[in-house]
C-alpha cells in the first residue's frame, strides 16, 4: 500500500520523505541515495565552493540516479554574500527543476524558480513568513519546530510569533511541532511538510496525522552509510541521546541547535556572562571551517557541528534504501493498526 500525499504527487516520489538541504552533508552521493530509495534528495547549493562546482554536483547526482531530486538554497545573512542568483541560474540551467529555500527575503529566488516553472520548498518557522512565502507562489512549506537543527537565520529572524504560538512579545518562539502542525491546515493552502525531530516511522505517521503531507529530515540523514561524514560521528550520533544537542546563539537571536560538546559549551557560557556577548567572543569557536574538520577528522570536539534533537531516536546507520523502507513500512503499518483502535459507536 503506497503512501500517497500531495507531497509524492507533486514531486513525483514513491514516499512522502525529502532530505533536507544540509551543509557539508548534502552532496551527490548522499541526495542520489535517498532519490534512489524513493524519498526526495537535496543538494545543499553552498557546500559547492562557486556556481560552476554546482553544475558539477548536479551532474554527477544526474549520473548516479534518474529520480527527482532538488537543490537547497539557504540564504544567510553575511557580510560578503555568496553569488546567490549565480547558483541559481546555474541549477535552473542544468535542469533542475526542485528547489528548497530556506533564510531571509527569498522572495527574488522563489520568483526566479517559479517563472522557470520549477516546484518550491519553503522552510519557515512563523505564520507570518509562510503565508508571505505561499504569496509567492512557493508549492510546498516546510514547517520547522523547536525539535528542528534549527538556524533561525535559514528562515527569518524568530522575532515574530512561530507557527502555532501567540507570542509576539519573546525575542525567540519555539513551539513544539505538534503544536506548529496545527496553524497551517487552518491557515495555508499549500501542503506542508513536518520537520524537526524526525527519525522513525512513529514520527512520520505522527505528522501525516497532524496534517503534514510528509515529513523533512536531516539529522537522520547524516547517520546513514552514504552521508559523506567521517564513522567516528556517525558512531558519537548512535551512542548519543537527545540530552545531546544545546541551543547556541539564542542570546544573539539567531538560535542554532548543534551537538553538545567542549566547543558548543564554551560558547554558550561566554553568551550567559554579565552584559552578554557580541558574535564577535565566538566567532573563533563557531568558525563553519572548523565544524567542517569535524566531519572530515572525526573529532566530535574539535568544532560546532549540527544535529537535531532526533540524535535521541538513532540507533543505527543504515543504507538510504534500508531507511527509507523501514519508514515505510513501518508507517504503514502504524496507519492500518491504527484503525483497529476504531470501534464502530452504537449512537
Ligand atoms: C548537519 C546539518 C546541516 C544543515 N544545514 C542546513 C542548511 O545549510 N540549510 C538549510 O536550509 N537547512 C539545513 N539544515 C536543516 C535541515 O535541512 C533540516 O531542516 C533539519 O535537519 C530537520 O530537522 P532534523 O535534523 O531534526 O531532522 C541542516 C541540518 C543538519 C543536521
Amino acid at each position: 500500500m503506497p503512501l500517497v500525499t500531495p507531497v509524492t504527487k507533486l514531486l513525483n516520489i514513491r514516499i512522502p520523505i525529502v532530505q533536507g538541504g544540509m551543509q557539508w552533508v548534502g552532496v551527490p552521493k548522499l541526495v542520489a541515495a535517498v532519490s534512489n530509495a524513493g524519498g526526495l534528495g537535496v543538494i545543499t547549493a553552498l557546500t559547492q565552493p562557486n556556481p560552476a562546482a554546482l553544475r558539477n554536483a548536479i551532474r554527477e547526482t544526474r549520473s548516479l540516479t534518474s529520480k527527482p531530486f532538488g537543490v537547497n538554497i539557504t540564504l544567510l545573512p553575511s557580510i560578503n554574500p555568496p553569488d546567490y542568483a549565480g547558483y541559481a541560474r546555474a541549477a535552473v540551467e542544468e535542469g533542475v527543476k526542485i528547489f528548497e529555500t530556506a533564510g531571509n527575503n527569498p522572495g527574488e529566488l522563489i520568483r526566479f524558480f517559479k517563472s522557470n516553472g520549477c516546484v518550491v520548498i519553503h522552510k519557515c518557522t512563523t505564520i507570518r513568513h509562510a503565508k508571505s512565502a505561499v504569496k509567492l507562489g512557493v508549492d510546498i512549506l516546510s514547517i520547522d519546530g523547536f525539535e528542528c537543527k534549527c538556524r533561525s537565520s535559514w528562515r527569518g529572524r524568530y522575532r515574530r510569533p512561530r507557527i502555532g504560538t501567540q507570542d509576539s512579545h519573546s525575542p525567540e518562539m519555539h513551539a513544539h511541532l505538534t503544536h506548529s502542525l496545527r496553524a497551517p491546515q487552518k491557515e495555508l493552502n499549500v501542503p506542508y511538510l513536518a520537520s524537526g525531530g524526525i527519525a522513525d516511522a512513529r514520527g512520520v505517521a505522527a505528522s501525516l496525522a497532524l496534517g503534514a503531507a510528509g515529513v523533512n529530515m536531516g539529522t537522520r540523514f547524516m547517520c546513514t552509510v552514504e552521508s559523506p561524514i567521517h564513522e567516528n560521528i556517525k558512531k558519537t550520533i548512535v551512542a548519543s541521546s537527545e540530552q545531546d544537542t544545546v541551543h547556541i546563539f539564542r542570546t544573539l537571536h539567531n538560535t542554532a541547535r548543534v551537538f553538545k560538546n567542549k566547543v558548543s559549551m564554551e560558547v554558550v557560557q561566554i553568551e550567559r556572562r554579565p552584559g552578554g556577548a557580541k558574535f564577535e567572543d565566538v566567532r573563533e569557536l563557531v568558525s563553519g571551517q572548523r565544524g567542517k574538520v569535524v566531519y572530515e577528522n572525526g573529532d566530535p570536539d574539535y568544532g560546532i557541528w549540527s544535529a537535531g534533537i532526533s540524535i535521541g531516536l538513532i540507533t543505527d546507520i543504515p543504507t538510504c534504501d534500508e531507511l527509507l523502507r523501514t519508514l515505510e513500512k513501518g508507517t504503514e503499518d502504524i496507519i492500518t493498526n491504527l484503525s483497529t483502535v476504531v470501534v464502530k459507536s452504537k449512537l
